[in-house]
């Protein structure tokens, strides 16, 4: 088990690992993580999907993004809110995102506010790493603990990770939201917590 004070300095090891990371296989994690994703049946079943366009070293979701939306899923996508929630509004293909802060590309249309999260039906998250019980560890914005605290645990949360970062244990504080999945280029869906 790491210590909490220990977050920092594996956000930024994880980071430095993402860093070294190709275009090329960042494209492909994501396809491969949106073939996964696309054939898990709550998805296929999903009439509301809340996910979140990928930047940087992140693996890519654009592909992913724009398959549920042509199979007729209703994406909703976050908007940095200035105290560091997030707010939801629907994509609509490629062309109804735009930048936002710290890099972001974020959906044009109308938000539905932040307790819009409570009425997806699953939920992708980005992550730098998960780990088998679940814990995520995060950019550090404490965002996604704000969203995840107003999703019903019924519903499938999945972080977005590599290969790599899915660990045996991460540090975790007391307001850290586990997910109950995470999903990896290589080995697709793993369910994750104690009676995994
Ligand atoms: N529900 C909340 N309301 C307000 N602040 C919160 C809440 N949850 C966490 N925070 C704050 O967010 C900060 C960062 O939390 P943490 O280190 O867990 O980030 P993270 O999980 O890596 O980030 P993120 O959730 O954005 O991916 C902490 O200082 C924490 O107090
Ligand atoms: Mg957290």
């Amino acid at each position: 088990m790491h210590d909490i004070g220990s977050k920092p300095a594996l956000r930024a090891e994880l980071l430095a690992n993402r860093a070294e990371l190709s275009v090329d296989v960042r494209s492909a994690a994501g396809r491969s993580i949106r073939d996964a994703l696309l054939g898990v049946p709550e998805l296929e079943m999903a009439g509301t999907v809340a996910a979140y366009a990928s930047i940087g070293s992140e693996p890519e979701t654009h592909g992913l993004l724009f398959a549920l939306w042509k199979r007729g899923t209703y994406v909703i996508l976050p908007r940095l809110l200035p105290d560091g929630d997030l707010d939801w509004a629907s994509y609509e293909g490629p062309d109804s995102l735009v930048p936002g802060p710290f890099g972001l590309l974020e959906p044009t249309e109308r938000a539905r506010g932040v307790d819009a999260i409570a009425s997806a039906d699953v939920v992708l998250v980005p992550a730098l790493a998960v780990d088998r019980t679940g814990v995520r560890l995060g950019r550090g914005g404490g965002s996604y603990d704000r969203v995840l605290a107003r999703v019903s645990p019924a519903v499938l949360t999945v972080a977005l990770v590599y290969e790599g970062e899915l660990l045996d244990a991460l540090p975790v504080e007391p307001h850290d939201r586990r997910v109950r999945a995470a999903v990896t280029p290589d080995s697709g869906l793993h369910l994750l917590g104690d009676a995994n």
